[in-house]
C-alpha cells in the first residue's frame, strides 16, 4: 500500500514562488508515488481573516487553479476544503484538552507571526491554537509525510508531540508524521527579507503576467555594496542571483553571470533582465495551463466537492478509532 501525504495551504490569495519551491513542487513530484491529500485550510485562514471572510470563496478557487496549473493531477490527488470536514474540528477539540497553552505560546512559527501582527495580549484563542488544528489536519488523514516549507517545521514538531501524547493516553491509534522539506526550504523575498510572503508584500505570484514579473524584478533588492557597474558584487547573498540559481534552467548562464558579478564586470540591470527572462520562461507554461481553468469555476468546484467527500470519508474512519480509543463512542451505532 502507498504511504500517505497530507499538506495544505491557507486560501488567503494566489500562490507564489515561495509556495512553489517550499512545497508545491514536492507535491507534484510525489503525487504518483504516494497517496496524496491536499487540504485547503480555510478555517486556518480565518485565524487572521475572521473579519473579512468574503474573500475565502474566491481564494479557495484561485489556490486550486494554482495547484492544477503547476501539474497537480486531480485524478490522483484528493483536494479537500477544511471547513467542509467537521470531523477536523472535533479532533481539534479533543487534542486541545491535553495541549498546554505554554507549548502553544512557545511555538516559533506562531510566535513570529503573532509578533509580526502585533497581537500582544490580545492574541485570539483560535490563532494561538491553530497548531492544534493543523495537528488534527495531519492526524485525521493518517499521513506519514508532510511536504512543507521550512517555516512550518515547528508546527510539524508540535503535531508529532500531540500525536505521541494522544497515543500514550489512549493507545496507538494515530501516525506520527514526518516533515519533508523541499530542495529550497525557504525563498528570500524580492525585497531581500528572509521570506517571500503575501503579508510582507514581497512576492512574485505564479499567475503574475510577464510584464508584472519584469516590473517586480526591475525593482528587486540587490547587493547594497554594489552601486556602480565596476563594483564587485556578492551574488550568493543577492536575491537576483539566488532566484536565477533556482529558476534559470541554463546552468551555464547562471555560472557565467555569477562570475561576472563577482569580478565587477556585470551590472545589476543586465542581471535582472536575464532573471526576468528566465522567470517568465519558467512561469509561462503555468500561466498557459491556468487559462484553461479560469473560465470554468464549476470544473474547480466539482473537483473540490469530489475531493472533500473522499477526504471526509477518510476523516470519518479515523474518528471512529479515535472515539473508541478515548472511550467516548457511547450510544453510536
Ligand atoms: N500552515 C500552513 C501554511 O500556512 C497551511 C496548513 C494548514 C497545512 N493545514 C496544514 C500545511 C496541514 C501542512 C499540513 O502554509
Amino acid at each position: 500500500m502507498k504511504k500517505r501525504i497530507l499538506t495544505g495551504d491557507r486560501p488567503t490569495g494566489k500562490l507564489h514562488l515561495g509556495h512553489f519551491v517550499g512545497s508545491l513542487s514536492e507535491r507534484v513530484k510525489l503525487q504518483h508515488k504516494y497517496e496524496e491529500f491536499i487540504l485547503i485550510a480555510d478555517i486556518q485562514a480565518l485565524t487572521t481573516n475572521f473579519n473579512n471572510p468574503e474573500n475565502l470563496r474566491q481564494d479557495i478557487i484561485e489556490v486550486t487553479m494554482d495547484y492544477l496549473s503547476c501539474g497537480i493531477d486531480p485524478e490522483v490527488v484528493t483536494i479537500c476544503v477544511q471547513s467542509m470536514i467537521p470531523e477536523l474540528s472535533e479532533l481539534t477539540m479533543y487534542f486541545s484538552m491535553f495541549t498546554t497553552v505554554a507549548s502553544l505560546r512557545r511555538n516559533p512559527t506562531t510566535k513570529a507571526e503573532a509578533e509580526e501582527k502585533r497581537y500582544g495580549q490580545n492574541i485570539m484563542h483560535g490563532f494561538l491554537g491553530y497548531p492544534v488544528s493543523q495537528a488534527a489536519d495531519i492526524a485525521i488523514f493518517r499521513a506519514h509525510l508532510v511536504p512543507v516549507g521550512e517555516d512550518q517545521l515547528p508546527i510539524i514538531e508540535q503535531t508529532r508531540e500531540i500525536v505521541r501524547k494522544f497515543n500514550n493516553l489512549y493507545g496507538s491509534v494515530l501516525i506520527e508524521p514526518k516533515a519533508l522539506i523541499g530542495e529550497v526550504g525557504r525563498l528570500i523575498g524580492i525585497d531581500g527579507q528572509t521570506k517571500m510572503s503575501k503579508s510582507l508584500g514581497n512576492a512574485i505570484y505564479l499567475s503574475d503576467s510577464s510584464s508584472v514579473v519584469e516590473r517586480k524584478v526591475r525593482g528587486m533588492f540587490t547587493d547594497p555594496t554594489k552601486i556602480h557597474l565596476g563594483d564587485k558584487g556578492h551574488p550568493d547573498n543577492c536575491p537576483v542571483h539566488i532566484y536565477a540559481a533556482i529558476f534559470n534552467d541554463d546552468r551555464g548562464v547562471v555560472e557565467e553571470t555569477r562570475e561576472a558579478c563577482l569580478t565587477g564586470k556585470l551590472g545589476c540591470v543586465t542581471c535582472k533582465k536575464k532573471l526576468a527572462v528566465a522567470l517568465n520562461k519558467f512561469l509561462e507554461p503555468i500561466r498557459e495551463e491556468r487559462k484553461k481553468y479560469e473560465g470554468c469555476p464549476e470544473f474547480i468546484t466539482e473537483i473540490l466537492l469530489r475531493g472533500t467527500k473522499k477526504g471526509r470519508d477518510e476523516a470519518g474512519k479515523t474518528m471512529k478509532h479515535v472515539r473508541k480509543a478515548m472511550k467516548i463512542d457511547y450510544f453510536r451505532q
